[in-house]
């Protein structure tokens, strides 16, 4: 079977990345098709999810297509002692795809391997989350008119945020200037960086933004994800240290736009839900359209 699966955002051309953006665009236009109808997806979520599983399974049921699946490892044979590769041998005779979520580093690239259906990365541990990307392009593209050359600020969890990463790497094709506040402590993994080096773009590491907010397009907020820290004083001394309110946005430009993939905690406090540049559940919706897209486009359905 000649099959395409998703697992880093760079598995994907430019000229794929395009494509995806516009056939998302006619699913927004119209959601409820049948391109799916008589296939069969499975959901593997081996770590909790509210937007990405169900826009997933918004997605699917739109197409027509029907899911089997998990919501959580411990009502699957996991708590038996079955492990990954036991657990994708056997679904993938179940299915025509697979989208999988899962806590550990290159799990998704070790089912893509394994299964004889194409895999989605639905977020693997601090490494990936290709569709997440997708829809926050998709959501750039749509509030700023373009994707070229926009000053782009990753605020929060840099270091363990796979959203972040992801993003970046696909921001890096339309000559993005990047500007990172974190605290020292999440700073933006050194990889990312020389990444960054090698296509000679720009890039500013800020501890504060309250100074430099004006100059952003686009502010992508993060949540500090407590499950990914062992010791939880250090959770305790990073979690609150960016929250973004009402009144900082005063002098932002008037296109700008803030996303963040949520959930969130404290990071955005809820008197920035009301601004008219607040876009993060608008994002979470482009989520289904764009899901739509990639799903069809793996299975190469026209
Ligand atoms: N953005 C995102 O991945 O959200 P969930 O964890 O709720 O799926």
């Amino acid at each position: 079977m000649n099959k395409k699966s998703l697992v880093s955002i760079d598995d994907l051309s430019t000229d794929e990345m395009v494509s995806i953006l516009d056939l998302a665009e006619e699913f927004e236009k119209q959601p409820s098709q049948t391109l799916l109808e008589g296939k069969v997806i499975a959901t593997l979520f081996f770590e909790p999810s509210t937007r990405t599983r169900l826009s997933f399974e918004s997605a699917i049921s739109r197409l027509g297509g029907k899911i089997v699946g998990f919501t959580d490892a411990s009502s699957s044979s996991v708590t038996k002692g079955e492990t990954l590769n036991d657990t994708i041998r056997t679904v993938t005779n179940y299915c025509d795809m697979i989208v999988m979520r899962h806590p550990i580093e290159g799990s998704a690239r070790l089912a893509s391997e394994i299964a004889d259906v194409p895999v989605i990365n639905a977020g693997d541990g601090a490494n990936q989350h290709p569709t997440q990307t997708m829809l926050d392009l998709y959501s750039i593209r749509k509030t700023q008119g373009s994707l070229d050359k926009l000053n782009l600020f990753l605020v929060g969890d840099l270091k363990y945020g796979r959203t972040v990463h992801s993003l970046l790497m696909a921001m890096s094709r339309w000559n993005t200037t990047f500007n990172f506040i974190s605290p020292e402590e999440l700073r933006i993994p050194v990889e990312y960086k020389l990444y960054l080096d090698k296509l000679g773009l720009r890039y500013y590491e800020h501890s504060d933004f309250t100074e430099i907010i004006k100059e952003a397009d686009i502010i992508y907020m993060t949540r500090v994800q407590k499950e990914r820290f062992s010791d939880p004083m250090e959770y305790e001394k990073v979690k609150n240290v960016y929250v973004l309110r009402n009144h900082m946005l005063r002098e932002t430009k008037e296109n700008m736009k803030i996303l963040h993939p949520l959930p969130r905690v404290n990071e955005i406090h809820t008197d920035v839900d009301m601004n008219e540049k607040s876009y993060y559940f608008q994002q979470a919706l482009n989520g289904v359209y764009t899901r739509q897209a990639i799903i069809t486009r793996l299975l190469n359905l026209k």
